[in-house]
Parts: C-alpha cells; structure tokens; sequence
C-alpha cells in the first residue's frame, strides 16, 4: 500500500511568466544509462534525468557489475560490462519504474545466469504479460507472479522473431529489441503506432546498426555496443505541466531552452496549437540523432478552445494526458479523450484519478473505459487532491491548481521526484502570484 508522506499546498497564480531549462529526459535517460552499462567502455551524460526512475536503472545495471559514478560538474559515468552481466544475489529492484522492469528483462533473457526483479506495490500490480509473450516466443524462461512481478528469468540463448505488438509500448518493442540485439539472425518488432523511438537511435548511437520501415524496426544480431558521450536533452514530458500551465494565463511568456523535441514526444505541441496556444520553435539542432530545440509559448487572449484525443494521437500522448485533462476546465469548449485504455495500467489508473481528483475541485467530468469528457468553462476550487503516489497526477494538478479558486493541497507530492525532483522549485520560480 502507499502512504502518502508530502503534502504540498499550491496556491493560485495570475501569470506563467519566464525561462527554464529542464533536467534531462527520463525515456532517453533510461536507455542511455542501461545501453552505457551493458557496452564496452566508458561513456558520459550530461544532464542526465535525476528522477528516482533513472535512479533504479543505473543502481540495477550496478549491481550487474556496471560502475556508475556521478562526476562534481553532475555529469554521470558509466563503465560498461561489455556485453557480459554478471548475475546478481539480490533481487534487482526496479523501484516505480516500468520502464526500469520490462526494457531490463529483454536485456537479461539471453544472458547466462538467474535473475529476479521485483519493483514497488505499484509497480507489482501493473501488467507484465506484455513482455512474457514476446520473449517465450524468443524462447526465453521468464515466470511471472500471476501475471505481475516478481519476474524471475533463466538467462539461454534465444531465437530471433517477428512480433507484431498487441498493445503500442515502446517498453515492449525495446525490450524485444535489446533481446534481439544479443541474438543471432533478425529480429523485427512491427507496431501499429509509432512509438517513441529512442531505443532505436540511441542503439545506433552506441554503433547498432538497425533497420527500419515505417511501422516496423529490424535488428540483426549480434552485436557490440560502445561507449558514447551525450547531452540529455530536457524532458518534453515533463515540460508538458509547464506548458500546459502557461497556456491557461493570457499574458504569460515561457521559454524552454534544449528541450528534447522527437517527433515521437512533440505531439503536446501540435495539440496546444490547435487549442489556441502560440508556440514558436528555435535553434532546433539534432545530438545523438535526436532533435533539440528552444520553445517558447503564450497563452491566446481569448483563452484555449477546444479538442478532442484519440486513435494513434492518444497513444503518442499518453504520459501528457492526466495534465491536458486536468486542463480541460479551464478551456472553452473542454478536451474530449478516447482510445486511452492504457492510462488505466500507468502508476496508477491514471483516468479514474483524473476523475476523482477534477471532481474534488468542483468539476464536471464524465468517465469512460478508455478515457474522459472533461467540459470546458468551469470554475474550480482549491481541495484536497489524492495523487495515489503518482507523480504524474500530483503535478498536473498542481497545475490545475494555478487556475482554482483558494489553495490546493497535494497529497503525496513527493512522487513528483520519480521523473521529476525539481518540479515544484521550478513552479515556484515562473508562476507569478
Ligand atoms: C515509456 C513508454 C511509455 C510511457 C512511459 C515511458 C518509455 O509506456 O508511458 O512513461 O520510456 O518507453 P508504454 O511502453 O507502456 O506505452
């Protein structure tokens, strides 16, 4: 069970005003961090995320024998184990993270030795079945917790395969990848939506070479990774409550410096455009085949209008939704979210939060399987707002707390820090009250 141990107030703001510059992105820290660790050599990340997520793949990928070293300017250092882990005693302890858990799992399946993860309650109680069935495919032993971890797997060689994904996750393709990455012949995972791609290019980054179609990637293996040196560009996900909070205060100003701008991440730009929002982009540049840029947004004068998410848009979204719906209020003509099903096995079940939480603060919203009405030209006040240990609901409502009436109280805002430590400093910092 989680006990919630912060509780933050957020009081109203009358503007979003100033400059920032985000720590580093949580889905390209993980793979940079495990890809460096399981390499030949020595690589270097600055800005490298500080969230506890990033935090439990490196302490993983230690106790496989990697070195992690965090260097006085802040910068870390991997040494890697060159392709050879060297099987754990303890459990590895995946914390909160699924990311940590199912991408780590296609890592160790072909390599000798017995491993067990184990993670926290929530992240025992979400779906691991996803990556049982690839990998028995691939011939792998991996038994499972009636569904759920504790995983153990019985590291052997494995088979290459063609898998199509039931269910679009980048977890599951880069688990399959990193899997097909240590076996020999070609290994293609093909998706119905393009998932955020970073494994793929950061593979390449680490000298994989892989291939790719428009809605499959292939990889023939096997093959050795090496060590790289990066910059992290700053996290669009995190990024989002920002931009979500200044599209809310006609008059507000916000620049994001070095934001990570994948085109398999940016879809939140495109979204608060429709909605109203002006949104420019500058100095775009690309480091590690990924695209970096400068953003800058304000609010329309007339307030945000109104939209609808659905099919492949909500799959690309889906860690910026709860904000967008926690901002759904506020608009005119409120955000409608379909094909969202997935919310539900997140941290938490991340629609019947939204819900509960939106409701709390004197909101209408209507709840469905796989998604939320959330009406436009409401009046919400401050309330008592349950996270459930997630950190994505307790910083979308913390921006939904800007706009309310009276103070908001955040309970468990601590879990803000699994992506995201320096959220409310930085909250602090651009929202003028
Ligand atoms: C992530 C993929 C998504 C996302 C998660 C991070 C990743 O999960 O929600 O926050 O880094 O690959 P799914 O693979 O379950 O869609």
């Amino acid at each position: 069970m989680h006990t919630a141990t912060e509780e933050r107030i957020i009081r109203p703001a009358k503007n979003i005003y100033g400059s920032l510059r985000l720590p580093g992105d949580k889905s390209i820290s993980h793979r940079y961090g495990m890809l460096a660790a399981f390499a030949e050599g020595t690589s270097r990340f600055t800005n490298f995320s500080t969230g506890a997520d990033c935090s439990s793949t490196l302490s993983c990928m230690e106790a496989l024998g990697a070195r992690v070293r965090k260097l006085a300017d802040g910068a870390v250092e991997v040494t890697g184990v060159g392709g050879h882990v060297t099987p754990a005693d303890a459990p590895l302890d995946c914390g909160n993270s699924g990311s940590t858990m199912r991408m780590i799992s296609g890592l160790l399946a072909p390599q000798q030795g017995r491993f067990t993860l184990v993670g926290d309650a929530s992240l025992s109680r979400r779906p691991m079945e996803r990556i049982r069935r690839p990998l028995e495919e691939m011939e792998a032993r991996l038994t499972l917790t009636e569904g759920h971890a504790p995983l153990t797997i019985e590291g052997r060689a494995l088979k290459a395969i063609d898998y199509t994904t039931p269910v679009p996750s980048a977890q599951v393709k880069t688990c399959v990848l990193l899997a097909g990455l240590q076996t020999a012949g070609t290994t293609t995972v093909r998706e119905a939506v393009r998932t955020r791609d970073h494994s793929e290019l950061a593979m390449r980054a680490f000298g994989a070479t892989l291939t790719r179609t428009h809605d499959s990637v292939s990889i023939a293996g096997p093959q050795r990774l090496h060590a790289i040196d990066a910059a992290v560009p700053g996290d669009i996900s995190s990024a989002a409550f920002f931009l979500c909070a200044a599209a809310l205060f006609p008059g507000s100003s916000l620049v994001l410096e070095s934001l990570g701008l994948n085109p398999t991440r940016a879809t939140l730009l495109d979204v608060l455009t429709a909605l109203g929002a002006r949104i420019g982009v500058l100095n775009l540049e690309e480091k590690n085949a990924e695209l970096v840029g400068t953003v800058q947004l304000s609010a329309p004068d007339e307030g945000l209008g109104s939209t609808t998410v659905s099919g492949a848009l909500a799959a690309q979204l889906i860690d910026e939704l709860p904000v967008l719906a926690a901002i759904g209020p506020f608009t005119r003509g409120g955000i409608r979210i379909r094909d969202a099903k997935e919310l539900r096995v997140k941290e938490s079940d991340r629609i019947a939060l939204v819900a509960k939480n939106l409701r709390a603060m004197g909101a209408e919203v209507e709840e469905f399987e796989d998604g939320l009405d959330v009406p436009g030209g409401q009046t919400l006040h401050g309330a008592t707002i349950d996270s459930g240990g997630d950190h994505r609901i307790a910083m979308a409502f913390s921006v939904a707390a800007l706009r309310a009436e009276g103070e908001t109280l955040i309970q468990g805002a601590e879990s803000a820090a699994i992506s995201f430590p320096e959220f409310f400093n930085l909250l602090d910092q651009v929202a003028e009250r």
